[in-house]
């Protein structure tokens, strides 16, 4: 409050974000379709259909990719925000397929000022994959990549673009004149008609146009009325474009840091009051790149399939690729929690450590003799650092079932204790089980 009397900027309920901490999948989707509950608002900020999210609640078990995980509400509003790129047959393919299941998607608003995945971003990202070969980034191949870069090269094309055939002509011959050179020059590929594109996506944006909006206004006004309002991380920070594992990162800003979640649907930074880090009780990783608490032995096996037989084993929710597995890396889950300014933890996946005797977490790195408790920024020195573990005893009743911090087992509670000790942050909820109820709250998020 200010102490002369005029015109006042300070309200009441803070904007929730909620952010992937290590290198995505961390059950993001899952804690988005919990805290949605008490939100009016819930946005998407980054990434585009390279993220997968799983929700598992009355209505069934849905894969995301594009549309937030407060879908399920119909009463809220959801928003896909100017920070995500989107490729818009999947998003109208996203749609029809919860429309198809009975869910609610007339509440869905999609910024106009999006950038839109074309064709030549899908085939630049397969192309430049291919490309690298070995030093591959193992990426999803879904064009977000190209399509951010055209973004920063100014060279975009954005969902208002796609209304009016007279709007989306120019801008894609004059894209297509530089990438058709790229295309065929660099990588050898086949030319695409510029012709067709345009006709095709005139009507994908006849189609989109009902959705179309500004996102600002979507997130700000109930927010200023007082209501809740939930911001949806994509990927991990780990992927983070400035902070993550560079190279082998995502193109896009999936932290919360300098505010990568108010750029992505147009708000500042004032406005958000707490980030939700969501953490594995392990690590894993999809694709390529630095992980160095990954396991290859039969524990790493017993992770990856635990669930398998209902289809929930470790594998891309997007791709399908295994995804390996780690012990619980606290250097670099440290690090992601300053980054992104976190306020509380959501663990996930809590059950599926059940009936292990021992846990592992790595407390440091070994680096030619010296001991280092941060994330080096070379990727050939993280190549080398080996993990430093302290183990825990393990506890062999199940967990799914539990609903109170100290219902669970002592061992598990300990184990819960020593990741906010190492992660400096404290577990506010904790999740053990894929489905809304399976969820343990410690200190409400709202
Ligand atoms: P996201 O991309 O961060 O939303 O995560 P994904 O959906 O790609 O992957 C997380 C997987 O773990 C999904 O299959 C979820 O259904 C599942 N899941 C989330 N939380 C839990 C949990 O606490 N226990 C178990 N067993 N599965 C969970
Ligand atoms: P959610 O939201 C896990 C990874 C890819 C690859 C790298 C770059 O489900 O957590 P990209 O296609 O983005 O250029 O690939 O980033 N990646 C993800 N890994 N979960 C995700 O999303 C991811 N999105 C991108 O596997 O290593
Ligand atoms: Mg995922």
């Amino acid at each position: 409050m200010s102490a002369r009397k005029g015109v006042e900027r300070e309200f009441p309920m803070p904007i929730v974000v909620v952010v992937g901490g290590q290198w995505g999948d961390e059950g993001k989707g899952r804690i988005v379709d919990l805290l949605a509950r008490k939100a009016r608002v819930v946005a998407r900020y980054s990434a585009g259909n390279n993220a997968g999210h799983t929700i598992v609640n009355e209505r069934g078990e849905f894969k995301l990719h594009l549309v937030p995980a407060g879908i399920f509400y119909p009463e809220k509003t959801c928003v896909i925000g100017n920070g995500v790129a989107i490729d818009p047959d999947v998003l109208l393919g996203e749609i029809e397929n919860l429309r198809a299941k009975g869910i609610d998607t007339s509440k869905l608003l999609v910024s106009d000022r999006a950038q839109v995945i074309m064709p030549w971003h899908v085939l630049l990202d397969q192309l430049d994959e291919k490309m690298r070969g070995n030093a591959a980034i193992g990426t999803t191949g879904k064009g977000v990549g190209p399509c951010f870069i055209d973004k920063v090269a100014r060279r975009g094309i954005r969902t208002a673009d796609l209304l009016r055939a007279e709007d989306l002509g120019p801008r894609v011959r004059s894209a297509l004149e530089y990438q058709n050179r790229v295309i065929t020059g660099v990588y050898g590929g086949e030319p695409i008609d510029a012709d067709q594109v345009i006709a095709r996506y005139t009507e994908l944006g006849q189609r989109l146009a009902p959705f179309l909006g500004d996102s600002q206004s979507a997130v700000l006004e109930p927010h200023r009325r007082g209501e809740y309002v939930l911001l949806e991380g994509a990927q991990g920070s780990l992927l983070d474009l400035d902070h993550g594992t560079y190279p082998y990162v995502t193109s896009s800003v999936p932290s919360s840091s300098s505010s990568g979640a108010g750029l992505g649907v147009g708000i500042g930074p004032t406005d958000i009051k707490r980030v939700v880090g969501v953490f594995k009780s392990y690590c894993t990783r999809v694709g390529n790149g630095p992980f160095p608490t990954e396991l290859f032995d039969e524990t790493a096996d017993r992770l990856r399939d635990h669930g398998k037989e209902f289809g929930r084993g470790e594998y891309g929710t997007t791709t399908g690729r295994p995804r390996r597995i780690g012990w619980l890396d606290a250097v670099s889950a440290r690090y992601s929690v300053r980054f992104n300014g976190l306020s509380a933890l959501a663990l996930t996946r809590l059950d599926v450590l059940d009936g292990l005797e021992t846990i592992k977490i790595c407390t440091g790195y070994e680096l030619d003799g010296t001991i280092v408790d941060t994330l080096p920024a070379r990727q050939s020195v993280l190549d080398r650092v080996r993990p430093i573990y302290e183990e825990l005893p393990g506890w062999t009743d199940a967990t799914s079932e539990v609903r109170n911090f100290d219902d669970l087992p002592k061992q598990a509670q300990a184990f819960i204790k020593r990741v906010e000790q190492l992660l400096e942050c404290p577990v506010d909820l904790i999740s053990v089980g894929p489905a809304r109820e399976q969820a343990i709250i410690v200190n409400p998020i709202f």
